[in-house]
């Protein structure tokens, strides 16, 4: 989700304008994904590197998101959707934790769609933590070296048991991953579109679910 402080700059605003704004295409496109019957939907909200934007920027971003899943939780509920937060959940603010925490647990039996919403989430440090653990199972015998594959790997991921992505969406005009989901993305088709986030809305989401259609995918075959 790219663009909200262009948006804002362009019209004279703050950037936490955008942010403000952006929240409105994270309801379009969370609700245009349920409808079109997608099971898995996940909104890279927060990255590891954003820490390093101004204290009052990354408070802003913070209560934003507490505001939004304390009003979102009857919309999860009511179109069955499970809230599942993805990256160093640890590295966040106490408040934000406890809210998280609450959805999770309200909204765990939904089971239409998974909406994994990357906070603190850093592509290598999620594959770093799994290798880690990984290395934890092998000293304590629990694991050969040799039991580890890609189907056993996967299992020490924050996305675990998920289908990997088919489609990955960047707005903004950018060309770069940004260390999202690295191991996940191997075959996933790109979108990229010049729309900034606070403007990307239920149209553009399924303008690029028709684009996607359109692809020939062979996964190397
Ligand atoms: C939103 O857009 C991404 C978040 C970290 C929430 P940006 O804040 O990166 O907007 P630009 O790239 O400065 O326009
Ligand atoms: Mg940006």
């Amino acid at each position: 989700m790219d663009g909200n402080g262009r948006w804002a700059v362009s019209r004279g605003l703050p950037r936490v304008m955008g942010h403000r704004a952006g929240i409105k295409s994270v309801r379009a496109v969370v609700e245009a994904a349920r409808e079109q019957g997608i099971s898995y939907l996940t909104l890279y909200a927060f990255s590891v590197e954003n820490w390093k934007r101004s204290p009052r920027e990354v408070d802003t971003l913070m209560r934003l998101l507490s505001e939004y899943l304390r009003r979102e939780l009857p919309n999860l509920m009511k179109n069955g959707i499970r809230l599942n937060p993805i990256g160093d959940l640890k590295g966040l603010p106490a408040g934000v934790r406890e809210r998280l925490r609450r959805v999770v647990e309200t909204t765990r039996p939904n089971e239409k769609m998974t909406l994994n919403l990357a906070l603190n989430y850093g592509g290598r440090f999620e594959i770093l933590q799994a290798a880690r653990r990984v290395a934890a199972e092998v000293k304590a015998g629990k694991m050969k070296p040799s039991d580890l594959d890609e189907e056993s790997f996967r299992r020490f991921l924050y996305t675990e048991d998920q289908p990997d992505p088919d489609l990955l969406i960047r707005t903004s005009g950018e060309h770069r991953i940004s260390n999202f989901l690295l191991w996940q993305i191997s075959y996933a088709e790109l979108y990229l579109t010049p729309t900034l986030w606070p403007d990307f809305g239920k149209q553009d989401f399924f303008n690029a679910l028709v684009e996607y259609q359109r692809r020939e995918r062979r996964f190397g075959a």
